[in-house]
């Protein structure tokens, strides 16, 4: 008679349980069907905790309850609801200056797949139509359009870039965005319509024969996939994006590309040879005058480095867990590794077709093996500046970037000799994050 008892009393608290967890469920899963629309980031704020509340709660009676099978299943669905929200979409921004080999870094992003929306140098059409007659900009208003367009491109909403875009887009429809066979996402079939006869296509996709952009396409197309990427070499301060972390809509991983001052003013002289050509004048010479503009621009563009750098290392809340300093020295080096780690970083699977394009790309076929071993054409690459530069010029780079050098781990030459000796590294081992 007790036992009945019991087990009628059991039954009754299980079925007033069980009622209000379909409340909650229902409630729940309600929620994150609305929220799951608009293309957000979600956050599971408050689930995780009542889970295992619910486990410990319905393990006791699991077996003599019928109804907890059911309970069991919905909590299954609510955790694949939870997968979707923790997921997330991520937004990743590489983030270097000219010649420290961003576009090669770029790759390991534009390669991902059909997940990844990638834009290449969006910032191009922004600096270009901000640039005044004294061939600078304001870096005030241009810091700010920056920022502003980024957030809008991260949003895939290309509508404020658009309004930079010369000529001015029709109908949302342009000949000339920027380099837009860097972009595998505006190459794809989704954003490729037909060819119109006669117009002419400056930046043309490869893969592909299409017609102009359609950036309501773009768009479209960027809303169908899960993680965006930008690369950009114009930001000039971390700080300056601090709404672009802080914006709920977002998951923002910026990543820092540095490299070598001395190498990225070497390449630069070679590349930018009429932008550079009192460099060029100086390293015949054998002079530099120290209070020169140009020296003074080296040592600004240094000193931005340092100072987002600085700040990102210092790891300000806001932020925490999105910031990620990489050398281009080491991805020379190790470039799966390095991948690997940027990839973690951004908390995005790396994928097959990353891995190929990386093995195809940088003949580090050792390094699969989970063994990293330096890729000895890479790493050439990488010193080969140290020929080229003439050791005055580098001495005036280690004065005017000094706490640069230092704080990336660069190692000063104190001559020729040194600078031209390939078995004295001047990388220094140095490791920068908290994965
Ligand atoms: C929930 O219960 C399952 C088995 O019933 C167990 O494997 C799991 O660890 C429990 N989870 C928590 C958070 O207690
Ligand atoms: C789980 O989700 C599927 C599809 O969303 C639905 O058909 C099914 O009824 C749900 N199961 C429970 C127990 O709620
Ligand atoms: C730069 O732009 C800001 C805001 O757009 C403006 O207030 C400022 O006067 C400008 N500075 C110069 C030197 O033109
Ligand atoms: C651009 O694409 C959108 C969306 O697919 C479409 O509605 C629009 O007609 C296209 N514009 C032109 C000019 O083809
Ligand atoms: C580096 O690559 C070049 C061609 O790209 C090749 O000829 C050379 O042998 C390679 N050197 C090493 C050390 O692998």
């Amino acid at each position: 008679m007790r036992i009945k008892y019991t087990i009628s009393l059991v039954f009754f608290v299980a079925l007033v349980i069980i009622e209000k967890e379909n409340n909650i469920i229902s409630r729940v899963s309600d929620k994150l069907t609305l929220k799951q629309t608009p293309q957000t980031t979600l956050q599971p704020s408050g689930l995780s905790h009542i889970l295992p509340k619910h486990n410990a709660s319905f393990t006791t009676f699991s077996k003599t309850n019928s109804a907890f099978s059911l309970i069991k299943r919905r909590l299954e669905n609510y955790s694949q609801h939870k997968e979707v929200v923790t997921r997330g979409s991520k937004h990743i921004l590489l983030l270097a200056t000219t010649r420290t080999g961003s576009s090669f870094v770029g790759e390991f992003f534009n390669q991902q797949g059909d997940n990844m929306f990638f834009l290449f140098e969006p910032l191009w059409h922004v600096e270009k139509m901000l640039t005044l007659e004294t061939g600078g900009t304001n870096s005030t208003a241009s810091a700010k359009a920056y920022r502003d367009v980024l957030q809008q491109l991260f949003l895939c909403d290309f509508s404020l870039l658009e309004s930079f875009i010369e000529p001015l887009p029709v109908n949302h429809i342009t000949t000339g965005l920027f380099r837009r066979e860097s972009s595998s996402s505006l190459c794809q079939e989704s954003v490729c319509s037909p060819v119109i006869k006669g117009v002419f296509e400056r930046y043309r996709c490869r893969t592909r024969r299409c017609g102009p952009l359609n950036l309501t396409m773009a768009s479209e197309s960027c809303l169908q996939k899960e993680h965006r990427a930008i690369k950009s070499v114009r930001v000039r301060q971390l700080e300056n994006l601090r709404p672009l972390a802080e914006d709920p809509r977002l998951d923002v991983k910026f990543i820092q590309l540095v490299r070598d001052p001395r190498a990225v003013l070497a390449s630069r002289m070679v590349a930018f040879t009429a932008k550079y050509k009192n460099w060029k004048q100086w390293a015949i010479d054998g002079e530099v005058p120290i209070d020169d503009d140009e020296v003074r621009k080296l040592k600004g563009n240094c000193d931005n480095i340092r100072l987002s750098a600085e700040i990102g290392l210092r790891q300000p809340a806001w932020l925490r867990r999105r910031y990620m300093l990489v050398r281009y020295e080491d991805i020379a080096r190790f470039p799966m590794r390095k991948a690997t780690e940027m990839y973690r970083f951004a908390g995005i699977p790396f994928t097959p077709q990353v891995k190929s394009w990386i093995l195809k790309n940088t003949q580090a076929s050792k390094e699969t093996s989970g063994v990293y071993s330096t890729q000895k054409n890479s790493s050439e690459q990488v010193e080969k500046w140290r020929f080229s530069l003439p050791f005055k010029i580098a001495q005036v780079v280690q004065k005017v970037c000094g706490p640069t050098l230092k704080l990336f781990g660069y190692k000063f030459v104190s001559s020729e000799e040194m600078l031209r000796d390939k078995s004295i590294s001047l990388i220094e081992d140095k490791v920068f994050n908290f994965v």
